[in-house]
């Protein structure tokens, strides 16, 4: 088992950082997060770094650059922050742009991120949205390694949980949120772990113990293999 430095892209609210905050602080991980980094200087989630002292920065793409470049030059001051904090591994917490391929090949299999959907159902914004709309009868969680295609690399974990007649789009989230939370440490913990390998689109998960038997479980969750 290695303790990862962690480097956390978070665009929001933060809840799922505060879940990864809470899983190294109760060392249901032994990976720390490093540093949060967002493209939202005001974003709730980087006071949640603050509040725990881990370092925190807003870093906004430049107002003054347009196009292709901009993201090129946002990418680049966000990889020197993830180099100086030596980060091991990158984890999309709600960070709502498209990673570009500088970023991506800076970290290769190194970048993890976790979707409200049960992909490669609902790529994309508004997942749970999404799967109301078409009349899904199941929802859930994914997480994965992050490929140049969005919502699109390998996928890590899986928990599935039902879309109800009676959703709105909030009570679906949350009841999906909550499998996030769950999800997105133990990904890390996976990997940590050193259990997770990646064979082309398909990742191998090592045995060992199970979250299932030590952590508690959610009623009408369906946790996919390697939970
Ligand atoms: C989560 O549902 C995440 O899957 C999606 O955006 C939301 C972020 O929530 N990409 P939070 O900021 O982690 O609370």
């Amino acid at each position: 088992m290695s303790s990862l430095r962690l480097g956390i892209l978070a665009s929001g609210r933060g809840s799922n950082l505060q879940a990864l905050l809470d899983a190294s602080a109760k060392r249901w991980i032994s990976s720390r997060v490093a540093v949060v980094v967002s493209d939202v200087p005001e974003a709730k989630a980087l006071d949640r770094a603050r509040a725990v002292k881990v370092p925190a920065e807003g870093i906004a793409p430049s107002a003054a650059v347009r196009g292709p470049e901009r993201r090129r030059l946002h990418e680049r001051q966000m990889l020197k922050v993830l180099h100086h904090f030596e980060i091991d591994l990158v984890v999309l917490a709600g960070y709502m742009r498209i990673l570009g391929p500088d970023l991506i090949r800076a970290y290769p299999q190194r970048i993890v991120n976790v979707h409200p959907a049960l992909l490669p159902s609902f790529p994309g914004l508004n997942a749970q949205r999404q799967a109301l709309e078409w009349g899904a009868r199941v929802a859930g969680a994914t997480t994965h390694f992050v490929d140049e295609q969005v919502d699109h690399g390998p996928v890590i974990l899986q928990g599935a949980v039902p879309a109800r007649r009676d959703d709105t789009e909030d009570s679906l989230s949350a009841r999906i949120l909550e499998v996030e939370h769950q999800l997105l440490p133990r990904t890390v913990n996976l990997i940590e772990e050193g259990r997770v390998r990646v064979e082309g689109r398909r990742v191998h998960i090592d045995p060992g113990p199970s979250w299932k038997t030590r952590l508690p479980v959610l009623p009408d969750v369906l946790y996919g293999d390697g939970y």
